[in-house]
């Protein structure tokens, strides 16, 4: 039975029905339906079929008619910095001197309110445009910078995590808390924003190398009190980071003995980066159900070196894509596939679109531990989505002619698209981003 306040819509579909524990699995998961209408109601998904099987039930129904689009689950990108967006693109340094140089002057400007609401708000246009509904978002240390994220998101009713960056040490002062502070901020945020609505919190280490044994002590302290919250932090980046934590953490075995020591490992903990593991590390991750991040525009662009995406597989290792933003140098989820797409090619793995396009819904879903409520168009979902325009310039409409199926126009789109191939973005069933109206429909 439809009502009236149920939505139809009519295009291509392309999704993940189920998760996938190797890349072999994925083509017998996927679903693509050429001409299929999708269901909603009150922001979720009724149900997806074969327009054939349904048109006779919904004759003298408003549908909305999207033939010649692809729609796919809204994009996920499980790490990122919206406090970075205005240093995009930064010139000439490798982390740690670009950490100091550039990130720590601009994160500083976010003690003022009036700041952090004017780059929310254009930090989540930037997210919608770009196709990507839900993220996992480093905020400051200003308590203020996570208030006005977390506000702006509600106002869309976006499914989103974020967190007050926590440091105590190596960073200058006017960044810098003291441990106490810390957990008082924190947790007053926790009370606030943690499952109000679709908003979620995370406990938010910037890193090892600014965190102190006792700060540490204090985000465990948390994480056992709010046993449902996630944990965000970065995890084995660069080869200087990694020598400095061994430094500072003589008694620990490797950078993530400094996490797990204090129980920071886990379901809901995800690891931004994890290029330089070793055997003990990735064996841990497997172990504690932990979630890496892997931001191949970020990596390449800070010549930190690449992400092993085919030993995430056979570790049994959880994988979702962040874009990293400022450090990675685009919103734009396709791009960053593309990117990804290379450093495969760097060691001999071939990234298919079907491995892409998981990690970017389902999988990112199920890495952040949300695949229950977004990722795919499984009934009960909540509606989010892209609506894909194949092609957009002369050189698109040639090579998306020339694809003989569906997986050659997803690594095409992968390959040469971006925001351009963006025609709308709908958030927990409604349109909150089109293409051409040029800005948020909500
Ligand atoms: N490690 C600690 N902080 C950061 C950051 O802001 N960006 C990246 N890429 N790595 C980090
Ligand atoms: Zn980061």
């Amino acid at each position: 039975m439809s009502s009236a306040t149920d939505t139809a819509i009519r295009a291509s579909f392309f999704d993940f029905k189920s998760v996938a524990d190797q890349p072999d699995a994925l083509l017998s998961a996927a679903r693509y339906l050429e001409d299929g209408v999708l269901r909603l109601r009150d922001g979720r998904v009724i149900g997806l079929a074969p327009w054939e099987e349904c048109s006779a039930e919904l004759a003298g129904q408003p549908v909305v008619d999207l033939r010649g689009k692809l729609i796919v689950p809204g994009f996920i990108d499980t790490h990122i910095h919206y406090p970075q967006t205005e240093m995009i693109g930064a010139f000439g340094e490798q982390l740690l001197e670009w950490l100091n140089h550039y990130t720590f002057p601009v994160e500083a400007q976010y003690y003022c309110p009036d700041h952090a609401a004017r780059m929310s708000a254009f930090f989540l246009h930037q997210l919608l445009s770009n196709g990507t509904t839900s993220a996992l978002v480093f905020g400051t240390v200003h308590p203020q910078s996570v208030e006005a994220l977390f506000s702006a998101a509600e106002a869309l009713n976006m499914r989103l995590i974020a967190g007050k960056v926590m440091m105590d040490r190596n960073a200058p002062d006017n960044l810098i808390e003291t441990p106490e502070q810390s957990y008082q901020q924190t947790r007053a945020l926790i009370e606030r924003w943690h499952q109000r609505g679709r908003l979620s919190y995370a406990l938010t280490p910037r890193f090892a190398p600014t965190s102190s044994p006792q700060l540490l002590a204090k985000v465990q302290q948390l994480r056992q009190e709010f046993p449902d919250t996630w944990l965000h932090t970065h995890l084995s980046e660069n080869p200087q980071e990694v020598a400095w934590v061994k430094q500072l953490f003589p008694e620990r075995a490797g950078y993530l003995d400094v996490y797990h020591h204090y129980q920071l490992t886990g379901r809901r903990s995800v690891f931004a980066h994890c290029v330089h593991l070793d055997d003990s590390e990735w064996q841990c991750l497997h172990d504690t159900d932990s979630t890496i991040a892997f931001c191949p525009t970020s990596n390449l662009f800070l010549g930190s070196g690449l992400f092993n995406l085919k030993r995430s597989w056979q570790q049994g290792v959880k994988v979702g894509i962040g874009t990293d933003v400022g450090a990675g140098t685009t919103f734009s989820m396709l791009q960053t596939l593309g990117e990804a797409y290379k450093v495969g090619q760097l060691q001999q793995y071939k990234l298919s679109a079907a491995e892409a396009f998981y990690h970017a819904t389902l999988g990112g879903a199920r890495a952040l531990d949300l695949d229950h409520a977004i990722g795919n168009f499984n009934p009960g979902k909540e509606a989010d989505f892209v609506v894909l325009d194949p092609a957009v310039s002369a050189l698109q409409t040639l090579r998306i002619g020339n694809s003989k199926d569906i997986w050659e126009k997803l690594f095409v789109l992968m390959t040469l698209g971006d925001d351009r191939n963006i025609a709308q973005t709908w958030v927990n069933g409604r349109p909150v981003w089109q293409r051409d109206a040029g800005e948020q429909a909500a």
